[in-house]
């Protein structure tokens, strides 16, 4: 399915390096973009998952958004619902990527409290970088169950500790700046939006809208507590009757 981009610089049939290049990261700063995916009428799920509402220009522009990233971070909720597989790209974005001097895959972070994530789970065993978990400290109230989990995960992922009672984005964002993960592409979930909107921790939005209305009872793209942010609109991708928009904290 062609995938043509409306505004700026109307062009047909865009190909995986303009799509690439109209999806860039700024050069030389952190920068952390988040990228979802809803129903005209705001739907975040279909049947409790975002891959029922995506189609195949939705999952191309969702693999290429990967490539050019250093980290790619979600929420533990994401990773236990969806399902997570290893962060390990295709061969043509691993090129793609050592031709632009990145490691051939990126980081995967996973933000969680519980640690309720389960250590033999392709996420951890098939790996090709050792994952980063960001957590929070075992506190007086960690019960047994937490600080085995804590053992476990400890064996297959970095666990570090951005925070108190939740896992702080900005402290997330200085911690993977300082182990040079820069470019942060985040996955979701709705939650995590909302936490990292909450620290006004995320510079960019990819939205596609897909072409349906669900109704029912499907909760939205970002959940937690109100807080504005307002958007610049960068570009508008148009495959049929689906967008997939762009844009930037204003
Ligand atoms: N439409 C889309 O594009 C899209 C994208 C992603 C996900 N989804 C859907 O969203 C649903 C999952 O929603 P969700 O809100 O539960 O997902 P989520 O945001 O990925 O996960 C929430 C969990 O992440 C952890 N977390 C987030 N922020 C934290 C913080 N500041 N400190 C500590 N832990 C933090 C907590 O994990 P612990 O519980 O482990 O403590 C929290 O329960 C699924 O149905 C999925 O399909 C939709």
């Amino acid at each position: 399915m062609p995938i043509d981009r409306l505004w700026p610089d109307p062009a047909s049939d865009l190909d995986d390096e303009a799509l690439l290049a109209g999806t860039s990261i700024p050069e030389g700063r952190a920068w952390l973009r988040m990228n979802f995916i809803a129903s005209i009428d705001g739907a975040a799920t279909r049947d409790g998952l975002s891959g029922g509402l995506g189609d195949e220009a939705d999952r191309r522009l969702f693999d290429l958004l990967r490539w050019p990233a250093d980290a790619v971070l979600l929420g533990a909720g994401t990773a236990r619902r969806e399902g997570y597989a290893a962060m390990r790209l295709s061969d043509a974005a691993s090129g793609w990527r050592m031709r632009h001097g990145l490691p051939p895959h990126p980081v995967l972070v996973l933000v969680s409290r519980s640690l309720d994530l389960d250590p033999a789970s392709a996420m951890f065993t098939d790996a090709p970088v050792r994952p980063i978990i960001c957590t929070v400290p075992a506190g007086n109230a960690e019960d047994k169950h937490r600080a085995e989990r804590r053992e476990h995960l400890a064996e297959v992922a970095d666990l570090i500790e951005t925070g108190a009672d939740d896992a702080d984005p900005l402290r997330i964002r200085a911690e993977l700046a300082g182990r040079g993960l820069m470019h942060v592409h985040a996955e979701g979930g709705p939650h995590t939006f909302a936490s990292f909107l909450g620290a006004g921790a995320v510079d960019a939005l990819h939205l596609t809208v897909a072409p349906t209305l669900e109704a029912g009872a499907a909760g939205r793209i970002a959940v937690g507590e109100a807080v504005r942010t307002e958007m610049r609109l960068m570009s508008v991708l148009r495959a049929d009757s689906e967008l997939l928009l762009q844009y930037r904290r204003g």
